[in-house]
């Protein structure tokens, strides 16, 4: 099974960095945008996990979504989501130098030229899911375009790193918030975007949500433990700075072990909310132990 599975993340990983080569277009036609375009490219096709994507593909699969849609569909949350890892690395954010086993976008093409790539790559994300070349019908597209902007907003993404930067609190409740809102908005898309277009049922749309909350909570816990036991080599990114630059998360409130103990709880929550979905979930359950075991 777990062979099958790292075939299945290979095929969904090789699908996705098409998709996105696609979308970004060929360097040769970027003329005297082509730094931009670079960065652009560099922010995204310089590696990553597809955790995102992965997802949109296990719970479209779940759904009966077809590929192409899901393919569209995971190239543009990581799109969003490389748009904010380019400005999560900002010196005036967290200042960091190696991102996926990389100069970070700023310290290889420039803070100005970050910045812009950035912004781009915010915009590509919803233009990509908004243009009528894909098989989705006009009112879904709408809706996933609202669904996003919600999810990276400042009710969103933006408000949790907001709160990651000038923390309201440092107890759980707060840790809390600010990690659904920072991490778990954008993972939650990835099952509400295959539900908009496979007009899933509610209760089957609201226990995938439920997934997605532990499964976004459990993902931001794995990369605070990286922070403190993983090194540049393995996770390729700086390591070591949530301390000294007094982040609020949960490890930094109840420990190691404390923080694996969470994962536990949290693997039983994402357990009981599959149990409800109707679909073959043992993919979605695959994924939730990849990330609570992850080294990267
Ligand atoms: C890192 O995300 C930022 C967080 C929200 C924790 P990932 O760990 O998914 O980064 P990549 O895409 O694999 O580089
Ligand atoms: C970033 O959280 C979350 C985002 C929305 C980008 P972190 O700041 O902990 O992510 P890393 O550790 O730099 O990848
Ligand atoms: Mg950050
Ligand atoms: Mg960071
Ligand atoms: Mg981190």
């Amino acid at each position: 099974m777990s062979r099958s599975f790292d075939r299945l993340v290979e095929e969904v990983r090789r699908g996705v960095e098409a998709e996105l080569d696609r979308l970004l277009g060929p360097v040769e036609e970027a003329g005297d945008l082509a730094p931009l375009h670079a960065a652009m490219r560099h922010a995204v096709l310089g590696g990553g996990k597809r955790v995102r994507a992965l997802l949109v593909d296990l719970a479209g699969r779940a759904l009966d979504v077809p590929e192409p849609a899901r393919r569209r569909v995971g190239a543009a949350v990581e799109l969003l989501h490389a748009y904010s890892l380019v400005h999560d690395d900002l010196p005036a954010m967290d200042d960091a130098s190696l991102r996926r086993g990389l100069p970070t976008v700023h310290r290889r093409f420039g803070e100005d030229v970050a910045i812009l790539a950035g912004d781009a790559l915010q915009a590509l994300a919803f233009e990509v899911l908004a243009r009528a070349d894909w098989p989705a019908s006009a009112p879904a597209r709408a809706a996933l375009v609202a669904e996003l902007a919600a999810a990276a907003g400042w009710r969103g993404m933006c408000g949790g790193q907001f709160l990651d930067l000038h923390p309201a609190g440092s107890d759980e409740t707060e840790v809390v918030r600010l990690q659904r809102l920072k991490t778990g908005a954008l993972i939650a898309f990835c099952v509400r975007a295959p539900a908009i277009l496979a007009q899933a049922p509610a209760p089957v749309r609201e226990a995938l949500e439920r997934y997605a909350d532990a499964l976004g909570l459990a993902f931001q816990i794995t990369d605070d433990l990286l922070d403190v036991e993983g090194t540049a080599a393995t996770t390729g990114k700086d390591t070591g700075r949530d301390v000294p630059a007094g982040k609020a998360t949960l490890v930094a409130l109840f420990g190691v072990e404390g923080a694996r103990r969470r994962l536990r709880d949290l693997a039983r929550e994402a357990e009981e909310a599959l149990a409800v979905v109707p679909a073959d979930a043992t993919w979605l359950r695959e994924l939730f132990r990849r990330v609570c075991e992850r080294t990267s």
